[in-house]
């Protein structure tokens, strides 16, 4: 090397080395960008399984545990929904369970529950996301928090844009 003049010794120098990094760059796997994960669900699944999806969409995807206990009391920020199911059924007049727990998720700000500040996401929106199949299986779930699970695939919700026709309960406000 004595014999090349120092500067071209440091140009040699500087490709090498660009070509060693890049060869390390391109044997590391690159970081990739996943889109959110979707969950195939198929439109026959029995309610057992839907609660199953649900359960882990609420403690997965759905970051619903990242506000919500299940059996915690206590001074709380966010509503414990352990007997949520029974809760869900008296909340507002002429609305069943189901009707209540979708009204939460789609539209959490119509009823505010008692105590606590509006804050609850609606989860069929960025950034949760949740598409309308895995809100269905999200609310199996919860009836089963305190009560059984009633819903299929099919039950119509005012939200889904399901329902046959007629029998949707009124969306009302908070009394
Ligand atoms: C950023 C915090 C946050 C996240 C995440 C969140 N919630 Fe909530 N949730 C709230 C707050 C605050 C309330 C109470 C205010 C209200 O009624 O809108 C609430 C209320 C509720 C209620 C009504 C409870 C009752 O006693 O009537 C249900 C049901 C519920 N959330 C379910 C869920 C589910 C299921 C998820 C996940 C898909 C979820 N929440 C994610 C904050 C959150």
């Amino acid at each position: 090397m004595s014999r090349i003049p120092i500067p071209i010794q440091l140009v040699l120098l500087t490709v090498a080395l660009t070509g060693v990094y890049t060869m390390v760059g391109q044997s590391v796997p690159q970081k990739e960008v996943h889109p959110p994960e979707v969950i195939d669900i198929a439109s026959n699944i029995s309610t057992d399984d839907m609660v199953e999806i649900g359960k882990d969409i609420f403690e997965g995807k759905g970051i619903c545990t990242t506000c919500h206990t299940i059996g915690r009391s206590g001074a709380l920020r966010f509503p414990d929904l352990d007997g949520i199911a029974t809760r869900a059924a008296t909340r507002i007049p002429g609305y069943s369970a189901v009707d209540y727990l979708a009204e939460s998720l789609y539209e959490p700000d119509i009823y505010v529950v008692e105590g606590f500040n509006p804050g609850m996401p609606q989860i069929n929106k960025p950034p949760i996301g949740l598409n309308d199949d895995e809100i269905m299986c999200v609310i199996a779930y919860l009836e089963t928090l305190g009560g059984m699970a009633t819903v299929t695939m099919d039950t119509p919700l005012v939200y889904t844009g399901s329902s046959s026709s007629g029998s949707e309960p009124a969306r009302g406000e908070a009394p």
